[in-house]
């Protein structure tokens, strides 16, 4: 263990990591059987994690600020998501119990298919490994933030923890090392929250039990999504976005078929492409959470109005492609 009076904290002052949101483009529930998904990381929300010292013998303190609620690592139970990531992140640094306070915040929507678990869950890992003076490379933030995935999704795929720690857009196929999807032009999305939380762990269930009653169907179904993602990947790496409109229609009504839409999610992506939208589908686990739409520059305020005015909570517009992500740690074929 290394001795907690020799880290680099102290005089350092407070340590902030972060992470960004991200929304899955294509692939969904398809890729926790093993097809591939198209994600990319969304900057314009974000969840944050700080470290500052705290009093002699405290161990670490864990301050949820949006939930106002605070509590000592060494009280919190096996499952509780914040202390998870910290005892993960603790263990592979080498640290027992630091006397840090660690305050999170975010702006991801909670249970919304933006990824807030795992956004929240990296940023602690870069916060507790900057204090410690050894920044975590993004294969290990990826692989700790997997762990604490369980305990939100069930039997997650991997494309939340893999996007949000790369930060950068993703081809992702369960089980393999994840390859950099290169943007060959820029395209705008809106994505519109149905304001509806839903939890990804009961979608996910529900489309396992059909799959299991009825395999066929829901294999042909995978295979579907499968080539709408194969389509958009290569209309993404060449440069052609404005084929995703109606990859995005297609995409939305396989999910449909699995049973994962909704109808407020389904009055979303009919607004959108009433107002202009060149296509629109759910994105993450239905149900609820976030839908997208793929908007131009002359299209882009038309949409976000007939979104809120459809029920919408918030529209975020974000622009793929459309300037240099953060890092860019992956390798692997395009
Ligand atoms: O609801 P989200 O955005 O966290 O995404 C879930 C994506 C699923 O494919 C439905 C599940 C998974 O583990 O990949």
């Amino acid at each position: 263990m290394v001795p907690v009076m020799s880290l680099p904290l102290v005089d350092a002052g407070p340590i902030v990591g972060r992470a960004p949101g991200k929304i899955i483009l294509f692939g969904e529930h398809a890729v926790v059987y093993g097809r591939p998904a198209l994600a990319v990381p969304v900057t314009e929300v974000q969840a944050t994690a700080t470290v500052t010292p705290a009093p002699a013998g405290s161990g670490l303190v864990l301050w949820a600020a949006d939930l106002g609620q605070e509590g000592r690592l060494r009280d919190a139970g096996p499952d509780q998501p914040l202390a998870k990531i910290a005892r993960l992140a603790l263990d592979w640094l080498g640290l027992a119990d630091p006397d840090w306070r660690l305050a999170v915040r975010s702006s991801i929507p909670i249970a919304g298919g933006l990824g807030s678990g795992a956004a929240v869950s990296a940023a602690i890992v870069r916060a507790l490994a900057g204090a410690a003076g050894r920044p975590a490379p993004p294969d290990i933030v990826s692989g700790l933030v997997y762990e604490v995935e369980k305990l939100h999704h069930g039997t997650p795929s991997g494309v939340d923890n893999t996007v949000i720690a790369y930060e950068q857009p993703v081809y992702f196929v369960r089980g393999r090392l994840p390859a950099p999807l290169a943007i060959g032009a820029p395209f705008t999305l809106a994505i519109a929250d149905s304001g509806i939380p839903s939890p990804t762990r009961l979608a996910v269930g529900d489309v396992r039990r059909a799959w299991q009653a009825g395999p066929a169907p829901f294999e042909a179904l995978f295979d579907a999504v499968a080539r709408v993602v194969e389509s958009a990947r290569s209309a993404i790496v060449e440069g052609r976005p404005a084929q995703l409109g109606a990859l995005m229609d297609a995409n939305h009504r396989l999910l449909a078929e699995m049973g994962v839409s909704c109808p407020e999610l389904d009055a979303l992506v009919a607004a959108a492409r009433a107002a202009g939208a060149a296509g629109a589908k759910l994105s993450g686990g239905g149900r609820g959470g976030n839908m997208i739409a793929l908007v131009g520059a002359g299209t882009a305020r038309q949409v976000a109005e007939a979104l809120r005015r459809a029920g919408a909570a918030r529209v975020i517009i974000t622009s793929v492609g459309g300037r240099p992500s953060p890092t860019s740690a992956l390798s692997g074929p395009q």
